[in-house]
């Protein structure tokens, strides 16, 4: 299966896709998470990456796609895939198209996890998450076991240079402007699944599981 989580910073996008990962045996492919993984280790894409992160800007659509484009390549992708955080721009969603094409593939589905943005802003500065296994916590809504340590690796937990309110702000518009048009671009191709997504975590998982049984 090929499917894009769609959905505002804090909908639960990465929380659901670890989820959907396990559950469909595909891979979780997370722009950001990638971002970050790059930011860690100090190259050249994640010092780019980094400038425009900080501000909650996106990184350039040039950038992105060849990222993702050199990620769908890889072996384990063959068998499908979940993308988390791309396409976020309508240039990237046609030339995820363009790709998909010329590859003789297409889309499963899109799923956009539908949250008002009165949930946003205390999901994500109450957000944690491990550094090294990309796990994601919330204090008050999905709190780890032992405080501080992730249920998965036991590694410290931490929060996000970009989870402060200011930034959380800027996204959230970078969003609006930028990345909710992707709603009606794939809705006019018959490619728009949705969720409630301000049920419980794991009822959101069973509302995505029944609409993916009935892709598969
Ligand atoms: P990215 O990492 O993709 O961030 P985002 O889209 O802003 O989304 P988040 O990861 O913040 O939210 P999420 O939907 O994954 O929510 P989560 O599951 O963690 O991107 C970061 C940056 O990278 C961008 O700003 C941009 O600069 C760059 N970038 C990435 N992709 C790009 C692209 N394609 N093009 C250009 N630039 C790109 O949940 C949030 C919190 O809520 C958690 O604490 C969780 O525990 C809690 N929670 C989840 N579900 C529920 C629930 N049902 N009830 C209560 N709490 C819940
Ligand atoms: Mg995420
Ligand atoms: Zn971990």
């Amino acid at each position: 299966m090929k499917i894009i989580l769609l959905g505002p910073p804090g909908a639960g996008k990465g929380t659901q896709a670890k989820s959907i990962s396990n559950r469909y045996s595909i891979p979780h492919i997370s722009t950001g998470d990638i971002f970050r993984m790059n930011i860690s280790q100090n190259t050249p894409l994640g010092i780019e990456a980094k400038e425009h992160m900080d501000k909650g800007h996106l990184v350039p659509d040039e950038v992105t796609i060849n990222m993702v484009k050199d990620r769908l390549a890889q072996e384990d992708c063959m068998g499908g895939y979940l993308l988390d955080g791309f396409p976020r721009t309508v240039f990237q969603a046609e030339s995820l198209q363009n790709f998909l094409t010329e590859r003789n593939e297409k889309l499963d589905t899109s799923l956009l996890i539908e949250v008002p943005m009165e949930f946003i802003l205390e999901r994500m500065i109450g957000r944690r998450g491990c550094q090294s296994c990309g796990a994601s916590y919330h204090i008050k809504f999905n709190p780890t076991k032992v405080e501080g340590k992730c249920d998965v690796c036991g590694s410290d937990i931490v929060q996000r240079k970009d989870d402060v309110e200011e930034t959380v702000r800027e996204r959230l518009d970078v969003y609006e402007r930028q990345t909710q048009p992707l709603i009606d671009f794939y809705k006019e191709r018959n490619l728009l699944s949705t969720v409630d997504g301000t049920e419980a975590i794991n009822e959101v998982f069973e509302s995505i599981c029944t609409i993916l049984g009935s892709k598969k």
